[in-house]
């Protein structure tokens, strides 16, 4: 099975297993991650916010523009940032890596 990798704010990193199909905030729920994702996945919110490590940017789809809309929401907002709902796992994402995104400043790494 594939894993995933998140790095909480901390630094702690957590690897888990990643079920092909799951969205990265179904596997944070999974996992006691501590990734919010207040509207369940609609793109509503910005709460399942994350910073994807800048070597898996690239490898994910696109963004929608109402991913874009509801990013430029979130707080704390990077060039890697995604709404974790929104990235499906697949075969390719095996080893997938995202940041917790820090509560309050401490963004200046990266
Ligand atoms: Fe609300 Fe992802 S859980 S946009």
């Amino acid at each position: 099975m594939p894993k995933m990798t998140f790095i909480e704010q901390d630094g702690t990193r957590r690897d888990v297993e990643a079920p092909i199909g799951l969205s990265v905030l179904e596997i944070a729920h999974r996992n006691d991650v501590d990734l919010e994702g207040a509207c369940e996945g609609s793109l509503a919110c910005s709460t399942c916010h994350v910073v994807v490590e800048p070597e898996w940017y690239d490898v994910l789809t696109d963004a929608s523009e109402d991913e874009e809309d509801m990013l430029d929401l979130a707080f704390g907002l990077t060039k890697t940032s995604r709404l974790g709902c929104q990235i499906i796992m697949t075969e390719e994402l095996d080893g997938l890596t995202v940041r917790l995104p820090a509560g309050s400043r401490n963004m200046m790494g990266g």
